[in-house]
């Protein structure tokens, strides 16, 4: 296969979704459509434990994929489908929005019973942000759900895309009886009672087709079919450049559990989604086809062992083919770095990565030379446009138990942050530094870590923030600005102005009075 061959069949994408909303149960889905693990439901035969970063890692004993704590890899249709993690639940920090920078496109699960979920609103900001192409799956479709237009309508002003259903379900519930595909003009019928959920396809010449008369329950056809017209009344067919733009989202409807409509769903997600897409670098686009290696940092990972301050630093490949062992240039210090892909993290059956494309996820070994948003380059000295920063929504302030540490406080808490686990403010009015973090537990492993790797004991006290805003705009409002909120004022690692905003009223008052300011939810440099 030809270099760009290789790289032209990759599809690197994250699940988007709320907790429980069944991201476990369709990844599992879709690895056994892949062939990688044998039997549905083995990942998950683990005393119903929900899957979180750890699990990932163990699955890595089923052969034919490769796992990292990052990415689960594996072919499936002619393709090579990297699924990169976004860690929720209890996981859920900066490292879930940065997984977003990673990824192609995305697809957004939502229980159709509950629709649009906080957790799914927040991801979908970092979406939009980058203009994802996304494709959503309204899962759970065997219990009662909100009606399609419900669905896709919260789709359309809460998530703000726009749909374009490519499958309709025809009831709901128990009375689920199947999904009418637009895409062929089919109907695939639901027989819970099969191996795969799945049952007989037939052709159809439309839904007014008098044969959907015979086959289905006279209610729920009339029912679909006044959706079906409201759907085709009030939305555009699919347009694959919209898609592709993040303007339109083909929508699909199934059952994870039950394994109905996945198939279908990953078949027309490997035909329809993009293969891995130009990115802006601040000298020019780089076109993932072009010959030599780049790549960027967007994930740090610390070594679980405290001994060693070792860590995993997770590279996006942009352009081109990573070899073992290869040289290539670290774009911001201008060093030499021999790229050796770690074992365990990249172990597909146990082997060492050799070799990876435009596209796929690399760990490789960091001695602490790396950052977030980091660069690598074969050749030219080029520069991708940074990882945002994500406005944090949880504060602590730090203070020191033991004064004669503090070199080792204002150390680990450096490195951490350039490591992305945190974020830190200095208030401008005071000597106290504020961590910032999206995860509240986020909170504890710092603090276990400025400990045992830093040896510096510190005791977090809550502060009250509401959230945190960078300042942009008119120069002269932000110097009024600052002279009314120096108390909520502070600055990040890189010297910008933060707002620590210390309730919603405050927030929607100042933007109101402040019309030429922008209170930024994302900042990048
Ligand atoms: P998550 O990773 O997004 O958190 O969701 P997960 O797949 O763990 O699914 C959350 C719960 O929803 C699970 O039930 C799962 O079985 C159920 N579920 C997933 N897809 C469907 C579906 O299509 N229909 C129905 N009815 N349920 C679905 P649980 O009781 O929390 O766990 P378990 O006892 O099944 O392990």
């Amino acid at each position: 296969m030809t270099l760009e061959e290789e790289i032209l069949r990759r599809r690197t994408f994250a699940i988007v979704s709320h907790p429980d909303a069944g991201k476990t149960t369709i990844t599992e889905k879709f690895l056994w459509y892949g062939g990688a693990i044998r039997e549905a439901g083995h990942v998950r035969a683990k005393s119903g434990k929900k899957f979180t970063t750890s699990d990932w890692m163990k699955i890595e004993q089923q052969r034919g994929i490769s796992v990292s704590s990052s990415v689960l890899s594996f072919p499936y249709g002619g393709c090579q489908i990297n699924l990169v993690d976004t860690p929720g639940h209890q996981d859920f920090s900066e490292d879930t929005y940065r997984a977003l920078t990673a990824v192609d496109s995305a697809l957004v699960l939502m229980d159709s019973a509950k629709g649009v979920e906080t957790q799914t609103l927040k991801l979908m900001e970092v979406c939009r942000l980058r203009k994802t192409p996304i494709t959503v799956f309204m899962n759970k479709m065997d219990r009662d759900a909100l009606t399609p237009i419900e669905l896709m309508d919260q789709v359309e002003h809460v998530l703000g895309v726009k749909c374009a259903p490519r499958t309709l379900p025809i009831g709901n519930g128990k009375a689920f009886q199947g999904v009418y595909s637009f895409i062929d003009d089919s109907v695939h019928l639901f027989q819970p009672d099969s191996d795969t959920g799945e049952g007989e396809i037939r052709k159809v010449t439309g839904i007014d087709d008098p044969k959907l008369d015979e086959w289905f329950d006279a209610k729920y056809l009339a029912e679909f079919r006044e959706q079906a017209e409201l759907a085709m009344g009030a939305m555009d067919p699919f347009d694959r450049e919209k898609y592709l733009r993040g303007e339109q989202a083909p929508v699909f409807f199934g059952s994870g559990i039950a394994n109905f409509g996945v198939k279908h769903l990953l078949d027309n997600f490997v035909d329809v989604a993009p293969s891995p897409m130009p990115r802006e670098a601040k000298e020019r686009t780089v076109q993932a086809v072009e010959p030599r290696f780049t790549g960027f940092v967007f994930k740090i990972q610390a070594n679980t062992d405290p001994k060693h301050r070792d860590r995993i630093a997770f590279v996006r490949i942009c352009s081109g083919k990573f070899l073992r062992g290869e040289r290539v240039t670290h774009v911001r210090t201008g060093r030499q770095v021999r790229l050796a892909a770690p074992t365990a993290m990249m172990a597909n059956d146990r082997a060492v990565l050799e070799e990876a494309y435009a596209g796929d996820i690399i760990g490789i070994h960091d001695p602490g030379l790396y950052n977030i948003s980091d660069t690598l380059s074969e050749s030219e000295a080029l520069a991708f446009q940074g990882i945002p920063d994500f406005a944090p929504e949880h504060f602590s302030k730090v203070y020191l138990e033991d004064p004669l540490r503090s070199k080792q406080l204002q150390q680990g808490l450096r490195q951490l942050s350039e490591e992305g686990a945190t974020q830190l403010f200095y208030p401008i009015n005071g000597p106290i530094p504020v961590l910032g973090v999206v995860g509240v537990l986020q909170f504890e492993v710092l603090k276990f870590r400025l400990e045992e790797e830093y040896g510096a004991r510190c005791r977090f006290e809550g502060a009250s923030i509401y959230q945190a805003r960078w300042l942009a705009g008119d120069e002269r409002e932000i110097a009024a600005f600052r002279g009314e909120h120096s108390f909520d004022l502070a600055t990040d690692k890189k010297g910008n102005l933060v707002y620590l905003c210390p309730n919603e009223f405050r927030l929607q008052t100042v933007e109101k009075n402040y019309p030429g300011l922008r209170f930024e939810k994302f900042h990048t440099e």
